[in-house]
């Protein structure tokens, strides 16, 4: 599995946004499931979703409701927030399921620089009982897509912020209102945030950098995180000419790419 979210055409990307009053918001050109929907690296996010809902497939009637994902790497800078905000976007844009991105990230936080959302009240606020989750939703592209911050670093552990009953509340009640959920995730071999989080996943995906993460520290990582099922792991930053560019579709028809 790749992701090379590299090459984005600069297109002024933006996103609706349905509450708030604002229209729309602009987000990082980096989310190439919205800014550059036919690139090869948003196709790569296509195979990496269909996969994941093959494998929810299989596991059948074993998960109630909505399913749970935890993308998470081995070390920071793997592309963990970049890969998981994509994950859910391209789910979102299929426009077949209800889909929550929720940045765990509780120390330092991605998703709301990604999409833009400022100083809004996050998952920090929740665990605290400063706020409601449903306070915390930002909701994006006609309502299929709700996306949930850190927050304000909380200040208390994060740990055990994320092992305790308010946590695993915002959870099941998440898992009522979608049909998939993406956590954004601390890297494994850094925080024991990854571990208590991945226990309550219904599936991990590993993010590593291509040619960089070094193999024993994604084992490391997998083993640490023993016991929580590993649902796939994304190479990061692959070399574009390594993958094969996407067949361009010909009024409706895919053509043999020539
Ligand atoms: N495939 C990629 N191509 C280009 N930049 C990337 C890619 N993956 C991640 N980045 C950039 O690398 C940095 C770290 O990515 P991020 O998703 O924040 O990592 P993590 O959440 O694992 O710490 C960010 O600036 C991000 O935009
Ligand atoms: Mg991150």
């Amino acid at each position: 599995m790749s992701s090379i979210p590299k090459a984005v055409e600069n297109r002024g990307p933006f996103l609706e946004r349905i509450e708030g009053g604002a229209a729309e918001t602009t987000v990082d050109e980096r989310l190439v499931a919205l800014t550059a929907p036919m690139s090869a690296a948003a196709e790569q996010y296509r195979i990496l979703l269909h996969r994941l809902r093959h494998i929810r497939s299989l596991r059948g009637d074993a998960i109630q409701g909505g399913a749970i994902v935890a993308v998470t790497s081995a070390v920071r800078g793997e592309g963990v927030s970049l890969t998981a905000a994509n994950l859910a976007l391209t789910a979102a844009r299929s426009r077949d399921a209800r889909v929550a991105l929720v940045d765990c990230d509780l120390r330092r936080g991605g998703i709301a620089r990604l999409f833009n959302m400022g100083a809004r009240a996050g998952l920090a606020e929740v665990l605290t009982g400063k706020t409601e989750v449903g306070e915390a939703l930002g909701r994006y592209h006609e309502g299929h897509l709700a996306v949930v911050a850190a927050g304000r670093a909380p200040g208390a552990e994060s740990a055990s912020l994320l092992a305790g009953p308010r946590f695993a509340q915002t959870l099941s009640l998440l898992r009522t209102l979608f049909d998939e959920i993406y956590l954004d995730v601390p890297p494994a071999l850094a925080t024991a945030d990854a571990q208590v989080v991945a226990y309550k996943a219904d599936g991990i995906v590993m993010v590593a950098r291509a040619g960089e993460t070094p193999r024993e520290q994604v084992a490391a990582a997998v083993r640490q995180l023993s016991g929580a099922p590993v649902w796939g792991l994304v190479l990061n930053g692959v070399e574009p000419s390594r993958v094969p560019a996407p067949l361009p579709v010909v009024k409706g028809h895919l053509t043999s790419g020539k």
